[in-house]
């Protein structure tokens, strides 16, 4: 075998895919052909779902009728022993652990778990879609004590979340930031989840499968977990006068930075600007705007220093933080957006399916003469 290969796949194509185009010199994203800026100035989550899935904008009767879907009462609520089972779960267990472990049991619930037609892997999706909010926020209440509360199906997905977790009615800038975020979320290309999604859906496995994969991909700190990291970073420097002599140290101890640096793109993340002014205003409606203007003087030096740009999960935990969203949430928040993507990828990959099975260049031994236990 030839011994050419790229270490973490880089720069490699291993399909093609008409969801979702990144160009990473221009630092655009574009899903099924719309530009992400177009989409948060103009759409909705709910919409963006509809296009990731269906490939195209809908008409208002198919939104609403979409729209409808996804905030029903039956989509949306999690059978009562899924939530005795959470309640079974140790209450130190991390939110995306219990993410995980509840996708995976929930698939023993549907209807469709064993059909993995096209129709019944849009049905998973939608109840999917619909179901991990409510299981997100169902653990948040849950390990705090308190009774997991109902989905209200007059609520956006956005809005129907932040209530689920707190019991209050979200200002419309916590829904419509908590939206944006939702949508800016919702896929990008072939990611380590989405490939991760993507290599057990072309096994002909199912969509349940397919997500608990992804999850389990999104969860590691140079994915999806970085947002967690940020904020962490954030809790230490404490305060904007001492920010700029600590990342400093950090960049001269040559300490990899979280939310900064992409493997696609090569100037600033297109998602970057929308969550820092949305988190900067968040901030603002708290009174308390300490955490971006850390992450600022953050981004200055490290951009800077290492022409290294800032990337999708620099400003959104600064954002869901003002929410009063606890850090160790923020990348299950991810994956309630992102399901959208592993979904419509999980439908394209069915569509068109060949058996993902890459080789390795083995470096090992070949003809070694076995030894029997009591000789060696
Ligand atoms: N902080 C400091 N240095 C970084 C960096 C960061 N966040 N990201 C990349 N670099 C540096 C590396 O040290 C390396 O420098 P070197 O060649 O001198 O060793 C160079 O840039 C290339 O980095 P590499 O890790 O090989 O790039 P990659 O394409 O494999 O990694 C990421 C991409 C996203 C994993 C990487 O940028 C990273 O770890 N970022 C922090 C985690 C994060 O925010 N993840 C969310 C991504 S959306």
């Amino acid at each position: 075998m030839s011994s050419a290969f790229k270490a973490g796949l880089e720069d490699v194509v291993v399909s093609t895919s008409d969801i979702c185009f990144i160009d990473g010199k221009e630092g655009r994203l574009v899903y099924r052909g719309y530009d992400v800026n177009d989409l948060v100035e103009h759409s909705t989550f709910e919409e963006v779902v509809h296009l990731l899935w269906q490939g195209d904008l809908p008409s208002r009767k198919d939104l609403e009728a979409h729209r409808k879907a996804l905030s029903a009462t039956a989509n949306r609520r999690l059978p009562p022993r899924l939530l005795g089972l959470l309640r079974a779960l140790p209450k130190k267990t991390t939110p995306m652990d219990v993410l995980r472990t509840g996708v995976s049991a929930l698939s023993a619930f549907d209807p469709d778990a064993a059909d993995n037609s096209k129709q019944a892997t849009y049905r998973k999706a939608v109840r999917l879609t619909a179901q991990m909010p409510t299981l997100v926020a169902a653990w948040e209440r849950i390990r705090r004590g308190k009774a997991p509360l109902a989905p209200n199906p007059k609520l956006s997905l956005a809005a129907n979340f932040l209530w689920m977790m707190s019991g209050k009615t979200p200002t419309p800038l916590a829904e419509q930031t908590f939206d944006v975020a939702l949508i800016l979320h919702a896929d990008h290309e072939f990611n380590a989840s989405t490939f991760a999604a993507r290599v057990t859906a072309a096994t002909l496995s199912d969509l349940h499968s397919s997500v608990t994969s992804a999850i389990g991909a999104l969860k590691g700190p140079l994915h999806g977990g970085a947002n967690e990291q940020v904020m962490r970073m954030v809790e230490k420097i404490k305060s904007p006068a001492v920010a700029d002599a600590w990342i400093h140290k950090a960049i001269a101890d040559r300490v990899r930075i979280m939310g900064f640096g992409h493997r696609v793109y090569r100037v600033e993340d297109p998602r970057a600007r929308h969550l820092r002014r949305l988190a900067a205003e968040l901030g603002r409606q708290v009174g308390d705007t300490s955490a971006v203007e850390i992450l600022d003087i953050v981004a200055r030096a490290v951009t800077g220093d290492k022409h290294i740009y800032p990337n999708v999960d620099l400003y959104s935990g600064a954002a869901y933080a003002s929410m009063g969203i606890p850090t160790d949430q923020f990348t299950p928040i991810f994956a309630i957006s992102r399901v959208a993507g592993w979904a419509a990828h999980v439908m394209e990959q069915h569509a068109n399916n060949r058996l993902i099975r890459p080789r390795s260049d083995y470096t090992g031994a070949t003809h070694l003469t076995y030894v029997p236990i009591d000789r060696r």
